[in-house]
């Protein structure tokens, strides 16, 4: 593990109502340990998982299109001044990684392809499977990526919904992928999810983004677990309930 802590330095805030220090657990925010060389963010739609994760990405020189310290490109990144406000405490610091962002995936495979089209800059789809990410599937780009980029030792991967493109077969594959690098390499993994197959990985630390703070949580507490252990157990008396009128 080479991150260790993230601080939030309150000193230069300006104001707190505006994005992205207008979230409450941001707010919040004092300080985050990370305990383990894997570490989930789980917590409803908007609670500030990305947020929090991008600015992570921003600050270790990651791009925010997805991507590492050698893909300088500009795509529609978005300004998130989160990063200005935080530190990153290592030990030791490490500049291998990756920044996944499912949704800007996209743009990665573009700027892949321009950069390919351009003269002397070698084979570069040779780290990516050896084709353009374009030609191949949402999933199958994905388990290009995490099988052949994911390679260095001391990394750290910051992973943005990686199972949007996953089948429940691949997410297992992912974490194969996940468990050789984090024991093998001692890379270090930090993912937001949804994915109750991901949130399985043992023994990582699942923090929870709550209305007003992160808390660590386990397996079985997430509502990701409950909530889809009592679908697939009562799946004829969830939805009669659902769909029930009022
Ligand atoms: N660029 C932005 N400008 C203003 N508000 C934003 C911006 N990006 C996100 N937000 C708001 O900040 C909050 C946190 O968003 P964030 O994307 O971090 O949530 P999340 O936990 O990743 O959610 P999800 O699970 O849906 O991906 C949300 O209320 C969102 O609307
Ligand atoms: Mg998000």
């Amino acid at each position: 593990m080479s991150l260790q802590k993230v601080s939030l330095l309150k000193e230069n805030i300006k104001s707190y109502n505006e994005y992205p220090f207008n979230i409450p657990l941001i707010k919040n925010l004092s300080e985050l340990q990370f305990k383990n060389n894997v570490t989930f963010f789980v917590g409803e739609n908007g609670s500030g998982k990305s947020t929090l994760l991008e600015s992570i990405a921003v600050k270790c020189g990651f791009n925010l299109n997805g991507g590492s310290q050698n893909n300088v490109y500009t795509g529609n990144t978005e300004e998130i001044t989160l990063s200005d406000h935080l530190r990153l405490s290592w030990l030791p610091k490490v500049n291998n990684g990756f920044f996944l962002r499912a949704e800007s995936f996209y743009n990665f495979a573009t700027y892949l392809d321009e950069l390919n089209q351009e003269e002397g800059t070698g084979d570069v789809y040779a780290p990516y499977g050896g084709i353009s990410l374009h030609k191949q599937s949402h999933g199958e780009s994905f388990l290009s990526l995490f099988n052949n980029r994911f390679n260095s030792k001391k990394a750290l991967y910051l992973l943005d919904e990686p199972e949007a493109a996953l089948s429940p077969a691949r997410q297992l594959s992912l974490l194969k992928i996940i468990h050789d690098l984090s024991t093998k390499s001692n890379a270090q993994f930090i993912i937001a999810t949804h994915s109750p197959i991901l949130l399985g990985y043992p023994d990582a630390t699942i923090l929870s983004f709550n209305e007003e703070q992160i808390e660590e949580t386990s397996y079985e507490m997430t509502e990701h677990y409950q909530i889809t252990k009592y679908f697939l157990e009562n799946r004829k008396g969830m939805l009669n309930k659902l769909f029930r009128e009022d």
